[in-house]
């Protein structure tokens, strides 16, 4: 019996040393100790070890740094590993960057993702049932009005870079059932919040904006609404999927919980003014000029997940808010690496000229 015999499953987790994938890791090391874990991340700026530093040192878990695009590495985890399955959240997804270049996310979201479902489908040839989950994002759909909800019948009109780019992986995966009887699966989730949260995202941006008396750059008039998730129930949701989702399916992920930009932003200013003590955040508020093509609405109709698998969100947005500002001023060791570094040009050069700007 070789050492891999001795796991029940063995699943290949991209991406997971980003904000997602590592919230990911934590729950289903944990839940599931004896399947074995195999995390492939490129470790790009938003990828970050120390995000898995607790669950590192586990049996069943194991790190490999790589491209998913990467034809050789690929096939030769899958050679070692015999993978029963594999979980894709590895991506390029921060859209404000899409918008300033988006050849990185053709080759990661697009190539990346090709790469692994052609891995997958020869994998497939020996015999296993093997599982492709892919997680992708409502932005996909592109933008609503003011009433309605996407469905998983809802056509994907994307208006990003970045969501041109998921929507195409995802076509890919779709069609890699129908062509080669593949054992897909997708999700497509609502915006996520909580820790270990990137900080060019809206939620751990205007964080550590405020905990550093610097202007919230809002975009437009803030009316943009958003579907926000826990992301620890997205983890949840992802486990069911994989698990239970039937073959060839999507399942749309969502929260009920729409919020406009700008209130969201007032939000934070509270629980930060609650959290330091100190007040007055709210002053920090600065409109600027509007993101190009920013979806206005995004809103998830989840019915099917809920009736067909039984998952549905556990946590209170307001509850869920403050413990995600807390954790990042819990952390500022965490926030202050991230942002050093590459990021620190990229902040230079983008919100900062948008500030100006207006
Ligand atoms: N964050 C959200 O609100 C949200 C919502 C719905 C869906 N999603 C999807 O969930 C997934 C994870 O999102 P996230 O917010 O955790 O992203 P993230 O940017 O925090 O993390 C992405 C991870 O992928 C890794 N990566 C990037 N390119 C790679 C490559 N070529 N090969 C291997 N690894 C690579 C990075 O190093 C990083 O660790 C993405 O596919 C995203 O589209 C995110």
């Amino acid at each position: 019996m070789s050492d891999l015999d001795k796991f029940e499953k063995r699943i290949l987790i991209t991406g997971g040393a980003g904000f997602i994938g590592s919230n990911l890791l934590h729950y289903m090391l944990i839940k599931y100790p004896r399947y074995l874990f195999v995390n492939l991340d490129k470790l790009t700026y938003a990828g970050n070890l120390s995000n898995l530093q607790d669950v590192e040192m586990k049996e069943n878990y194991i790190f490999a740094r790589g491209d998913i695009a990467d034809r050789d590495l690929v096939s030769e985890l899958f050679q070692v590993y015999q993978f029963d399955g594999l979980i894709n959240l590895a991506a390029e997804t921060h859209v404000d960057r899409s918008i300033l270049g988006s050849g990185r996310f053709i080759n990661t979201n697009i190539i990346g993702t090709h790469n692994l479902l052609e891995i997958s489908r020869k994998h497939n040839h020996f015999g296993q049932e093997f599982r492709f989950h892919q997680v992708s994002t409502d932005e996909v759909f592109g933008s609503l009005g003011d009433t309605g909800k996407f469905s998983e019948k809802s056509c994907y009109a994307p208006n990003s870079p970045y969501a041109a780019s998921k929507a195409s992986a995802d076509h890919f995966v779709r069609a890699y059932h129908k062509s080669f009887g593949l054992n897909v699966v997708t999700s497509n989730c609502s915006n996520n919040y909580g820790p270990y949260q990137f900080p060019e995202k809206i939620i751990p941006l205007m964080i550590n904006n405020a905990l550093h008396h610097q202007p919230l750059p809002v975009y437009g008039d803030g009316g943009n609404i958003r579907d926000w998730l826990y992301v620890a129930d997205h983890c949840k949701a992802i486990d069911i999927v994989f698990h239970k989702g039937r073959t060839g399916k999507t399942y749309n992920i969502g929260a009920d919980k729409e919020i406009r930009n700008i209130d969201l932003v007032r939000m934070i200013c509270r629980i930060m003014d609650d959290l330091t003590g100190e007040g007055g955040h709210e002053k920090l508020i600065k409109f600027v000029e509007d993101r190009p093509g920013h979806d206005r609405r995004y809103a998830m109709d989840y019915s099917l997940i809920r009736e067909e698998l039984g998952w549905r969100p556990e946590h209170d947005f307001e509850q869920g808010l403050k413990k995600t500002v807390q954790w990042y001023l819990d952390n500022p060791e965490w926030m202050e690496n991230c942002i050093s570094g590459e990021y620190k040009t990229y902040y230079n050069t983008w919100y900062k000229k948008r500030l100006e700007e207006k």
